[in-house]
């Protein structure tokens, strides 16, 4: 008997252990017949705010990496473990000092997603994020949210310093090789904000009205190449609505374009909230509620019983995510270190950073000869901004300012000038109550505004050194657009009197004046840019950005960036400058008691179409302060007689660069096309390819080849749905800048090529 009963326990134990498969990379599909409709419900949301692995299904409720933005839900009865998200992405942001842990946990603060694309350099800006995307790996972090890469409509959005550029193409590329430096650690991506999130005011609930036309060709394709180039583990829905819709809600974005057209066949996750809508969402293909609420797991199970959401639409979602899942280092059991090595990715950084940065202008002055001592002025030159505020902002080990990177480069700073601004910086910061890591998540440290500095006394100083440099800051972040007034767009009257104080004293000595901007964003130039002697624009790029300026200013370091956005005369210049929130304030300046109708607040009209950035400035020749594409290099560089050639799909484009100057140097060449006559009306030329050159040495030269894709050259037809390449000549134009075409070529399409697409995300009205 006592036999028999130990038989049947045995029995009963196998059959208990077959009904419940532990996860694996080969049973995907029993798990998901495994799994009951509460457990599916639960992997399709989150762990809830911070990095818990919470849930009532999992053993743990441990913070699993202290600081991370998020986490899946594990099933412990299936062997599902829960997985970890944190932000990006100029770094991963963790908690750097854990309570009664010695150990600190700092990461590595990278180049801003604008310092990236100021690169032109894909190689580069995957090297940078193969070191990335190693801190994820080993502080124990499963994906970081990042790349951030909406595209700049207009200057003033808040989190410009996130994204990439005014060009999809420019966005794309970079992307791409953002996700495959951070991939090829075995750790994922979530390319964020899907889509046209492109302001910051009411940014949950904003609806972005815009042209199919103008969101396939400018909005979309960015995403559309780097889902197609490198393939990202995830992709996070915006909080916005796109014509009218939620982002996050819409079938025909998650579903119809991403997934049937793109093929992208990873999760989607929702940006970090609760909205209404989960059945909607389920349905439209998100597949994951971030953070996560348990709410959203009662409406799912609700909208399962109801028959709201079918059975496969349920397992579609589930099966991404156990997909995603078993592909994640906390699934297979990954030891990570909490030691990466951010010493060898700050020295990375350090040599890479010079190669974002622009330099605007400069009459011979850089780089720094005979240059011993050195009278710094602005608050930036020793409170260095390293990166925008939000969850973009990591917490890194340091930031090094201007004055270190002077000294280390064995210059010296007046030390009067020095301990002047020091004390005004420590005092300020006490006064505003700046807690040094910014306090809140979106609430960075107020900045610092500059000291008043007379004329007086930089006379007094000026005989005790040889050159004065004065570095202009400005900070931007999440949850706020920029203002187009004083202090942020425009220089205050005291930093514009300052800058003429100083250009005159110097000026009258015989000596030199320089400009470094260490700014988010684009700021107003036209009406200074005249006094100093050299700008050079630094960017917010980093922690090792004041060692990066010095490095440049004293010669160490050529500057190769080249600028990823137009900086125009005027502000109002822009097409979208009448349709965006205007001084923050419309908030409450349009609000008469007509809640629904608060333009550039509920809703935003994208009425300038395709018209963005160069493709609207070079089409009407309107004059620019600075255009896209543009940036000096301490040499010169000729290019040779280009070839173009056509082939079975597209052409490939040729062409030599020779260093012409004295010092090496690379260069970023740029491709744009103008297409022939006849087909849809199109901008001048837009940017269809771009290579930079290695590091050429003085009368060295290197062959460049780009090829451009048929589909790449394509419009989109709104009225037939589908990509079009028209057949003709097309002029192909070798640019310095969109400004400095230096070499134009012609090529032949004899045929031409269209691509079906759906008619989907069409706005209610046409757009004006
Ligand atoms: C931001 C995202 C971020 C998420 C998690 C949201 O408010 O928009 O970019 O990844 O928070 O911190």
């Amino acid at each position: 008997m006592k036999k028999l009963i130990a038989s049947c326990a045995i029995l009963l134990g196998t059959i208990a252990l077959y009904a419940q498969p532990k996860l694996s990379k080969d049973n995907i599909e029993e798990v998901l017949d495994a799994m009951t409709l509460e457990e599916k419900a639960t992997l399709l949301v989150g762990g809830g705010w911070g990095s818990m692995s919470a849930g009532s299904m999992t053993a743990s409720s441990a913070v699993l990496v202290p600081g991370a933005a998020g986490t899946t839900r594990g099933i412990d009865r299936l062997g599902i473990p829960p997985t970890v998200l944190a932000d990006g992405p100029a770094g991963l942001r963790i908690t750097p000092v854990r309570g009664g842990d010695q150990n600190t946990y700092y990461c590595t603060g990278f180049p801003v997603g604008t310092v990236m694309a100021s690169m032109w350099n894909t190689e580069l800006v995957q090297e940078l994020t193969s070191a990335m995307g190693n801190e994820v790996l080993e502080y124990g972090v499963d994906v970081i949210l990042a790349p951030g890469m909406n595209l700049h409509r207009n200057p003033l959005c808040g989190r410009n310093f996130e994204y990439y550029s005014e060009d999809p193409f420019l966005t794309g590329k970079t992307a791409a090789a953002f996700i495959n430096g951070i991939q090829s650690n075995g750790v994922g991506v979530s390319v964020k904000h899907f889509a046209v999130n492109n302001q910051e005011v009411n940014r949950m609930e904003n609806d972005s009205r815009v042209s199919q036309r103008a969101l396939r060709e400018l909005y979309l394709k960015g995403f559309e190449i780097a889902v197609k180039e490198a393939k990202p583990w995830t992709v996070m829905s915006s909080y916005n609505k796109l014509n009218g819709e939620y982002t996050q809600q819409s079938y025909g974005l998650l579903t119809t374009i991403l997934r049937d057209e793109w093929g992208f066949d990873g999760i989607v996750m929702t940006d970090w909230g609760t909205k209404q809508g989960t059945v909607k969402a389920v349905k439209a293909g998100n597949d994951l509620m971030e953070p996560g609420a348990d709410v959203e797991i009662e409406r799912i199970i609700a909208g399962v019983q109801a028959g709201e959401i079918t059975q496969e639409e349920l397992d579609r979602n589930v099966r991404n995510m156990l997909e995603y899942i078993v592909t994640t280092p906390r699934f297979n059991g990954y030891r990570y270190s909490d030691k990466p090595d951010l010493k060898a990715h700050a020295e990375l950084v350090r040599r890479s950073t010079p190669e974002g940065m622009v330099l605007l202008e400069n009459n011979g002055v850089l780089p720094l000869k005979d240059v011993k001592t050195v009278a710094l002025y602005g608050t930036g030159s020793y409170d260095f901004i390293a990166g925008g505020t939000g969850s973009g902002n990591v917490n890194k080990p340091y930031v090094r300012n201007v004055a270190e990177g002077l000294a280390v480069n064995g210059l010296e700073v007046n030390a009067d000038i020095a301990r002047w601004y020091e004390q005004y910086i420590a005092l300020e910061k006490t006064r505003l109550g700046n807690s040094g890591s910014g306090s809140g998540i979106l609430l960075g440290d107020p900045v610092i505004s500059e000291m008043e500095v007379g004329r007086s006394f930089i006379e007094r100083m000026e005989p005790r050194t040889d050159i004065a440099v004065f570095t202009l800051s400005r900070n931007a972040g999440e949850g706020g657009d920029r203002y187009a007034r004083n202090g942020d767009w425009y220089l205050t009257g005291q930093e514009r009197e300052l800058m003429q104080d100083l250009a005159d004293v110097y000026h009258a000595a015989g000596k030199k004046f320089i400009v470094v901007l260490n700014i988010g964003g684009v700021i107003e130039t036209e009406s200074w840019k005249h006094i100093p002697d050299a700008i050079l624009l630094a960017w917010t790029p980093g922690q090792e950005g004041g060692y990066a300026v010095a490095d440049v200013l004293c010669g160490k370091a050529n500057p190769s960036g080249k600028l990823p956005m137009t900086f125009p005369v005027n502000y109002f210049d822009i097409p979208s400058s009448t349709n965006f929130p205007y001084n923050n304030n419309n908030a409450q300046g349009n609000n008469r008691g007509r809640q629904s109708q608060r333009r550039n607040v509920d809703f935003t009209e994208y009425a300038e179409g395709i018209d963005v950035g160069y493709r609207y400035f070079q089409s009407e020749g309107i004059t620019v302060s600075y255009p896209f594409g543009y940036g000096k290099s301490y040499t010169t560089f000729e290019y040779s007689k280009p070839v173009v050639k056509a082939g079975t799909d597209g052409f490939t484009a040729t062409i030599t660069v020779r260093n012409t100057g004295s010092v090496a140097g690379k260069e970023a060449v740029q491709i744009y096309v103008a297409a022939p006559a006849g087909g849809l009306e199109k901008p001048a030329y837009e940017l269809k390819g771009f290579a930079k050159t290695r590091e050429l040495a003085p009368g060295e030269s290197q062959t460049l080849t780009v090829a451009v894709d048929a589909y790449t050259l394509a419009s989109f037809n709104e009225a037939a749905s589908a990509w079009e390449t028209a057949s003709g000549t097309y002029k192909v134009m070798f640019g310095a800048s969109a400004a400095d075409i230096r070499a134009t070529a012609e090529c032949k399409i004899k045929k031409a090529q269209s691509w079906e697409s759906h008619n989907v995300l069409a706005p209610a009205q046409p757009i004006n």
